[in-house]
Formats: C-alpha cells, structure tokens, sequence
C-alpha cells in the first residue's frame, strides 16, 4: 500500500478503536486492511498519555453578580444572605464552584469594583458573618467560594489614595500612578498623553493641589494603583492571604493583564481622527512586567493550591496567555481571554459594530482548543458575564419562536469545549437582553450613560446615535445585571420591592420556578451538560478537540477523542434547515445523549439539521 506512508505521519493520531481505522483529519481513512497488508509499522499515539489531571479542570463554576441575584431584606438589591438561600438552587446545576463579583466596601460608582476597603463587605450585600455562612453554606454541599480580587485598582474613597491625594509627601502617594501634565501651546495643563479610558474619556485626571495628573483606566474614582512599587504588590498579596485564611477558596483577578503599563506612557496611534483620546491597549495589556507580577500572584495562589482565573482583556494572543497558563509554570489555571466575546466589536471601541459569521465563531474557538491542547494549557470557557448583553440575545435572536432551542444549541457549542466552564446567572434560564422599546434612561451603568452622553456632547448624526443605540441593545453590560427571575410573582421574586433595576418584560414565562421541574427546560439541559461532562469525563473533559467540516458555514460540529473514546458534537448555527453530509468517518455505532430537540435517534449520511439545532452523539468504544 504505496498510499499509506504519504497519508500518515509519524505525528498522526492514528486510532484502531473499534476495529476500524481511523485517521483524525479531513482526508478519508483506508481499512484496516489497508493498514494489515502494507508494510507500515503502526506507531499508536494516544492523546490519554498527555494529558495533565487536575480537579480545576474538572470543575464548573457558577457566577454571581450579588446585587441582582436575590434580595433577602427587602431593599431591593441583591445580597449575600439572598445568595445563602439560595444554594440548593445552585448545587442543584451540579456546578463546583461559585464565583461572586466583589462585595467589599465601596462607593459602588463601579457596582463594587471601585474597592474602599478590601478587608469589609459593604453593608448594601451584608456582613463578615454572612460571608461566614455563605462560606458553610457553599462547603458543606461540596462547593467552593471563588472571591473577585480588584487588584489594578481601587476606588478613589480607599484611604490609600484619600492619603495620596492628600499630600505628595504622603507614604502612599507611591500606590498610585502621577504624572506631570503637558503643556498645551497656549500654556493650559493638558494631560500626559492621548489614552482612551475604557469608560470614555482620558485615563489621566488632573489635581490642581500637586499639579499632577494620577492614572485611571476605569472610571476618574477608579485610580490605577502603581504595581511597580514592590509596597503596593505586598498589600494585594496580603489581601489575598486574608480571604484565603477566612475560608476562599480562590480568586477571579480582576483586569489583571492591566497591570504592567507601558513605562513610558507613549500616546497612542490616532485610529478615531475625530475623537481626542485613543484606544491605547497595545500599551497596557501586557506591559513589560505582567509575567513577573503574575509569577508572585501565582506563588501565592500555589501555596494554598487555590483556585485562580484571570480576566484578560485585549489580549488574542496565545502565545503570551500560554506563558501564564502553561501547565508547569502554572501561574493561573485559567484566563478569560475575550476573543470569541468581541467577535461583534468594531475596531475602536466595544461598541463600535461588526458583522460576523458562523465561520468566525467556530473558527475562533477552534484556535484557542487546538492551541491550548498543542501547549498543555487550559481555557476558561463562556459565553456571558456580567460586561455584556445576554448571549441569546447577542449571538441568536431573543425574539425568535426558537429562543429555547437556542439558548439550549449555544449551551451545548460552549459546554462541551475543553476547558473549565462559566455559567453566568440566568444563562441557565435562556434568559435575555433588556427589550428593544426600552429607552436609554432604563440603563444605569456608567460604561453605558458615559458613552452615550459622550456621543451627545459630541452632537452625532441622529444616524451615528441610533447605531450606537443598536449596539447597546445588545452588548451593555445592563443586560447582564437586571434582576434574577425566580418565579412569576411580582418582581419575579427577586424582591419584596421596585428593585434597584427594572425587572425584564418577559418574567413570567422565564423563571426558575417554572424550568427547575421541566424537563424540557433550558435549566434541565445545562444540567444535562454539567452531568455529562461528569459522567463521559475523560472524553469531554480531557479529550482532544477537533473541528469536523471545518469549513462548513452554517454547521459547527467537533469531535472530542479520549483514547478509545470519541463524541461528537454538532450545532447549527442557521435558523433555518440545513442538509449535512456528514463525513464518512464519523458514520460509526454510537448513542445521542443530548440533543435540543429532544428526537434524534443517531447519525445518517445526509442529516436534515433543523434551525438551532445542536447534539451529543457518543461513538462506541
Ligand atoms: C472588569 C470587571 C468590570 C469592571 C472592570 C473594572 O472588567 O469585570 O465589571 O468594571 O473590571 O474593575
Ligand atoms: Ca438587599
């Protein structure tokens, strides 16, 4: 068989599983006759013996935003005795893990990532002790506590910088970022250079007391807190210890590649001609020092063998990921990388639009799995979070007669990635973005109102405005932040009050309470999810991934291959009907386990793929 030694490499995966052989790529296989009469000698190469077996990467992850979830008190906000009540709930998903966003002290100009004082909560979500309890509450049904950790920054009201500000002799004014201003040509104080703060505006505010600028990248009462003074590094490591004594069990990391800056604070390219300050993230994303600082969070974080993920913003390329997440240095188990997030933002600015495809988005996914596999690191997989619109509503239709089967199709793209997964509250509802004829007066986080007053001050085209408006229907991060549905009664039985964000139209259809006991729900299946990925452990967790037609437009199907082990997973991204030919060397015996619309009985040369439609088709071993 002249054939086989051009076909195969000594690299190949080649797998004789099943009495058949099987060549994981695009090209067909031959027979195991091919193989019996040629001369070849078959060197098997399992994917089982690379892989690196940890709980994190086991583990699924529930994330709270406290102050939508529940309110116990009858305020109106969410609160940490709500999240309490709450856990059979929680537990009931089967997830490991919970994640809430902060809750320390804070003047909340930022929803609590403006930090006051990292060592109380504030009172709006409770107290140390509710803490305590949720701490018992979360261990003593087998799940862990993972805490958000602020660390580029605090709020201005955080006596650190109350200090800084107070005098330029101050011990603290080290903690923070200053700079002196630039000289304009008619001599006024401009600031030090042309970055765009991520909440609109200039990174830098001016104190006329010392006649310098200090450094924000979030809001002006969000200071960036200068990591290169080895004090400021001390502190966080301190905190970090503190919570990890109290009973945590691990750590979000905040903004964390912000927090190497580019020392010299060059101004960056103009890429909006009419705008006078400049996206700047090639400056600050991954600054010179990013892998020392997250090589000290990491010993820390390896000494307790605690959970981490870090949020990287900004940041596609995997080369510089890996060196933080590679299995041996370790330094984070995981990172939010947000290339799959900002599939539909424009050049400049979350905001700005872009089209993108089906092909886009598998292709995507494809390059962190393959690449993460190839370099024995690990992803963090999701699709929402508290920064933006509701993935439904985003990436499907909300509106849309198939938003069940949707929401159930996108669960099922996400969930049966490799890589640890994040379900963010309500995901499992199916739950979706604020309605359309809702007016921009109902949004109330400042990332929005700051970009849309600045699109007013500016006097756009009504044209300009309206587009902005389309992108803010889908993206906000208020979407993400109105109250938790838990039942039809009123204020979804969020809250005995008007809470502190309008509850969405559509609650008394989409709760808790009416999908916790369907089983056709989309509640069930993300429980379906989160059990299959327990019980077919080996494939869907550590299995090796791979796209199947992966030029395929409209279907996105994978294989993941442990040993003698392989599923298949397909969705389709088209809401309407595709015919799919299926390649030939998936057509092997096996079982669906999980499909959105509930009938498939198994493979077929040409399948029919209904609109949305999405399966798990396990091959037998
Ligand atoms: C992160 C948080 C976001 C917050 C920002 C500033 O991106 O997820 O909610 O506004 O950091 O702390
Ligand atoms: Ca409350």
């Amino acid at each position: 068989m002249p054939i086989l030694p051009s076909l195969y490499h000594s690299s190949d995966v080649i797998d004789l599983c099943a009495g058949s052989a099987f060549k994981y790529g695009p090209t067909s296989p031959p027979s195991i006759a091919d193989f019996s009469s040629s001369s070849l000698t078959i060197v098997m190469v399992h994917w089982t013996d690379n892989v690196h077996r940890i709980w994190w990467k086991e583990a699924s992850i529930y994330h709270i935003y406290p102050a939508s979830f529940k309110d116990s008190n009858g305020d109106g906000i969410g609160d940490i005795p709500g999240i309490v009540s709450k856990l059979d709930y929680i537990k009931s998903l089967g997830v490991d893990l919970v994640w809430i966003c902060p809750c320390y002290k804070s003047p909340k100009v930022d929803m609590g990532y403006d930090v006051s004082d990292y060592r109380a909560i504030d009172e709006q979500y409770g107290t140390m002790k509710d803490v305590e309890h949720l701490l018992e509450g979360l261990h003593s049904r087998g799940m862990k506590l993972v805490m958000d950790m602020v660390a580029n920054h605090t709020s201005d009201q955080h006596e650190w910088f109350k200090s800084a500000l107070a005098s330029r002799d101050s011990p603290y004014r080290d903690y923070y970022i200053w700079k002196k201003p630039k000289v304009g040509e008619n001599g006024e104080k401009l600031p030090p250079n042309n970055w765009l703060s991520l909440f609109s505006g200039s990174v830098w505010k001016y104190d006329e007391k010392s006649d310098e600028f200090y450094f924000h990248l979030f809001a002006t009462e969000q200071p960036d807190l200068n990591w290169e003074n080895p004090k400021v590094r001390q502190e966080i490591y301190d905190i970090m210890r503190f919570w990890i004594t109290k009973g945590v069990d691990g750590f979000r990391m905040d903004a964390i590649n912000f927090i190497s800056k580019d020392p010299a604070f060059p101004d960056a390219p103009i890429t909006v001609p009419s705008s006078k300050y400049q996206h700047a993230a090639m400056f600050y994303s991954m600054g010179p020092r990013l892998h020392d600082y997250v090589a000290e969070i990491g010993k820390i974080l390896k000494e307790y063998n605690a959970f981490s993920v870090g949020e990287m913003a900004y940041l596609y390329d995997p080369t510089e990921i890996i060196k933080i997440v590679s299995f041996d240095r370790n330094e984070l188990n995981m990172v939010f990388q947000f290339e799959l997030i900002d599939i539909d933002r424009g050049p400049f600015h979350k905001y700005s639009p872009k089209k993108w495809t089906p092909r886009e988005f598998k292709d995507i996914a494809n390059k962190w799995q393959v690449f993460m596999q190839e370099n024995d690191g690990w992803n963090a997989l999701f699709l929402e979070n508290h920064d933006w619109g509701r993935s439904v509503s985003r990436f499907l239709s909300d509106t849309h007669e198939l938003r069940k089967i949707g929401a159930k199709m996108l669960a099922t793209f996400i969930g049966l990635q490799s890589g640890t997964l994040f379900l963010y509250q309500g995901q499992e509802l199916g739950l979706a973005n604020m309605p359309k004829s809702w007016s921009i007066e109902k949004y109330k986080d400042l990332e929005t109102i700051n970009y849309y007053k600045q699109l007013l001050h500016d006097k756009v085209s009504q044209e300009t405005l309206n587009t902005a408006m389309g992108e803010i229907q889908k993206k906000a991060r208020d979407h993400a932040r109105l109250p938790f549905q838990w039942d039809s009664s009123d204020f979804a039985g969020f809250s005995s009050i008007q809470p502190w964000m309008d509850i969405n139209e559509d609650y008394k259809e989409w709760n808790a309470a009416v999908q916790v006991d369907d089983p056709s729900s989309v509640f069930s299946y993300w429980r379906s999810i989160f059990d299959l990925r327990r019980t077919y452990k080996d494939v869907l967790v550590y299995g090796k991934f791979e796209l199947v037609d992966p030029t395929n437009e409209k279907i996105c199907a994978y294989r993941r291959v442990f040993g003698c082990e392989a599923a298949l997973v397909v969705t389709s991204f088209s809401d309407s009907v595709v015919t799919w030919t299926l390649p030939q060397e998936l057509l092997r015996p096996g079982k669906i386990v999980l499909s959105n619309y509930g009938d498939v009985k198994g493979l077929q040369t040409e399948m029919v793929v209904r609109p949305y439609e999405a399966f798990l088709y396990i091959l037998s071993s």
